[in-house]
């Protein structure tokens, strides 16, 4: 998801350290994703019980939902060591080598943004997690040599939000692919609980849920969101977060009821006005809005859909009635006079 606005250096790194504070280290605090937890579990504590390495995970999903916070939590539950890196940041293959030769036996190494590597480094990465081998390449010139290296066995933990640009060898060395879907109101809402527990917020219920609806089926942004209502609490009431408390702030923040982002609604509004609902096909809404069709499909559409404004059919998208309703678009009559009901 794109981030509003330019964030200074300092206001990025506060925001770093908030979520770092709210991040659950336990499995048994991460609430929700009850399927995936469910794999997890086992995974860890069959590596646990015979003292080995656990196999290789590949985490995909929208922004914000939990994979970071998931690889964090596999080396706590596992009690072995945490290297990170991001597709992006491993330029060459010896940036790569450097990290990998100093890898300790069933220590977790972290790849976020893992559809981000560069072609050869991502080659270089085959060989070390299947074979836990690393070819380096001794002097230079026709005197060179390819020096293979056995490395410990250690987990690779993959994130992505772009499961669609994940190459189909990388995909299959991981052995557990797990899916993160968005929360429903319930699970966010027991987050925004959590949250403001540790924050020392004052929440009622229905202030929490309030928040829970808006944060668009993602922890992130209903962490956020809290950020935010707790400030309009102190500043502009006693602090407490009501239903009202929160309905008003967030208003106030013009955060729409659904949690919709300014992309969600050109997407909706494209098809609802443009197309008079669809059925139209992704390339086209894609072009109409200057994105990628895969970004639409893989982080845009899937809360659309859980919301049920949007249909998926052979034709093309397809709005629903409650679309139409809740973005106040009439629906174009087809052929004939149009709106003579009215
Ligand atoms: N299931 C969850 N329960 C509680 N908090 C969560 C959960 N998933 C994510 N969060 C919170 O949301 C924020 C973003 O999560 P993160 O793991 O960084 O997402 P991602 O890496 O998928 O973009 C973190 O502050 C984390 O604490
Ligand atoms: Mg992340």
């Amino acid at each position: 998801m794109r981030e509003k606005g330019i964030v200074s250096p300092a206001a990025q790194d506060d925001e770093r350290q908030f979520e770092a504070a709210l991040r659950p280290r336990r499995l048994d605090d991460f609430t929700g994703q009850t399927k995936l937890k469910e794999n997890l579990a086992i995974a860890i504590e069959a590596a646990r019980q015979r003292g080995e390495a656990m196999d290789h995970v590949l985490l995909y999903g929208p922004p914000g939902l939990g994979k970071t916070t998931l690889a964090t939590i596999i080396s706590n539950e596992l009690a072995v060591g945490f290297e990170q890196t991001s597709g992006p940041i491993v330029q060459k293959k010896l940036d790569l080598t450097g990290i990998l030769s100093n890898i300790q036996a069933r220590q977790v190494f972290f790849i976020d943004e893992v559809h981000r590597l560069m072609p050869d480094v991502e080659e270089m990465l085959y060989a070390a997690l299947e074979d836990f081998r690393v070819d380096i390449l001794i002097g230079s010139g026709p005197g060179a040599r390819t020096h293979s290296l056995p490395i410990p066995r250690f987990t690779a933990i993959g994130a992505t939000t772009r499961q669609g640009l994940v190459s189909a060898p990388l995909r299959g060395r991981f052995g557990l692919v797990l899916r993160l879907n968005h929360y429903d109101v319930g699970e966010l809402k027991k987050i925004v609980l959590r949250s403001a527990g540790l924050l020392g917020v004052e929440i009622e219920h229905a202030g929490a849920e309030e928040v829970a609806r808006r944060s668009r089926g993602t922890p992130r942004i209903a962490n956020r969101l809290l950020r935010r209502v707790r400030d309009y609490a102190q500043v502009r009431a006693d602090g407490r977060v009501s239903r009202e408390i929160a309905v008003t702030a967030l208003d106030l923040l013009e955060v729409d009821r659904f949690g919709l982002d300014e992309i969600d609604q050109k997407i909706m509004l494209t098809i609802l006005e443009k197309y008079g609902g669809g059925p139209v096909g992704l390339n086209t809404i894609a072009a109409s809005i200057d994105e990628e069709p895969d970004t639409i499909e893989e982080v845009y559409e899937p809360y659309l859909l859980q919301l049920g404004f949007l249909d998926r059919t052979p034709r093309g998208r397809l709005a629903t009635d409650r679309a139409f309703e809740y973005f106040g678009v009439p629906r174009r009559m087809r052929g004939g006079a149009q709106n003579t009901l009215f």
